[in-house]
């Protein structure tokens, strides 16, 4: 395993190798869901490079970024188990924001206007500002992302066909707890009751799921409040059912068409963010 801090250093050392580099984007704090992530990466590249770096620009709450969990040593060790081939690419923010930190402003149309977009002001200026620097910074053939953050996949997709980065942007499912719950780096912060809760989410989601043929979207949204805040713990943010495309909402759905359903729930002071496609009507 190589682990560099700064990307000439880590340019200069791709240069001197051969094969493709398939990148794996986080914030750290690892578990499973990016380890398949690792995973895939290795099976379809001769380099898997994980960048660790928890990007100040996307988080529109300081609080948030303070309590985000943090965890080098654990995650270098997480990481050994893929050894041969990987590279390990942990920056500070200067290597990424040379001149200020700050986030660039794009035009995702749709894409970026509803769900985490609405209710995380910039949140997605800064995703793109920091995939874009390491997109153009560190050149893979290939990068991964979870379906776990579907809207961010999307907008990842868009900004590498808009700015010609020619890079291939590969999807991987989501990775759950075996009681359902989508895993996280903020899971963690959950404490014994909130994180006892919390499966009634992607449950409440796939009952949801399993009706679409004869719920109405207004129904679903008022099932999904109701069944979850029975729980003390857990605050419905948002539901939405959204076109798979090009995100934007809906309140009915049309025959032969991809709708995804999106929310976001507080359990405590914790955010959690969850999607379930829905099968086709
Ligand atoms: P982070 O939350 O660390 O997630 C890194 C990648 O792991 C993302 O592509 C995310 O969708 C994926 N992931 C997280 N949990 C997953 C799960 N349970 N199953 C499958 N994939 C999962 O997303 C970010 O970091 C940042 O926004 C980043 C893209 C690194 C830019 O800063």
């Amino acid at each position: 395993m190589f682990v560099f801090t700064t990307h000439s250093e880590l340019r200069s050392f791709l240069k001197k190798q051969t094969g493709s580099v398939g990148l794996v984007p986080t914030m750290g704090a690892l578990h499973k869901g990016h380890l398949s992530l690792v995973q895939k990466a290795a099976e379809n590249n001769n380099w898997v490079l994980v960048s660790i770096f928890i990007n100040p620009t996307q988080f529109n709450n300081a609080n948030d970024l303070v309590k985000y969990p943090r965890n080098m040593a654990k995650d270098i060790e997480l990481l050994t188990l893929y050894n041969k081939k990987l590279i390990i690419y942990a920056p500070n923010d200067s290597d990424l924001y040379p001149k200020t930190i700050n986030a660039k402003k794009y035009d995702f149309g749709s894409l970026a206007l509803h769900m985490e977009g609405a209710f995380r002001d910039n949140h997605f200026n800064g995703v793109a500002t920091v995939v874009e620097a390491l997109f153009r910074n560190l050149k893979p053939d290939r990068a991964y992302f979870g379906e776990k953050d579907f809207q961010q996949l999307q907008i990842i997709k868009a900004l590498n066909d808009q700015l010609n980065l020619g890079i291939k942007i590969i999807g991987c499912p989501i990775i759950r707890e075996i009681d359902g719950i989508a895993m996280s780096s903020r899971n963690q912060l959950l404490n014994k009751k909130e994180r006892n809760a919390a499966p009634i989410i992607h449950q409440t989601l796939q009952k949801i799921a399993e009706n679409n043929d004869h719920w109405d979207v207004n129904y679903m949204n008022h099932f999904f409040k109701k069944s979850v805040e029975e729980n003390f713990f857990l605050r419905v943010e948002y539901f939405f059912v959204a076109e798979e495309a090009t995100l934007i909402p809906v309140s009915h759905l049309k025959k032969q068409n991809d709708y995804r359903i999106f929310v976001a729930v507080n359990a405590g002071k914790t955010r959690l963010i969850d999607t379930l496609k829905l099968g086709r009507i």
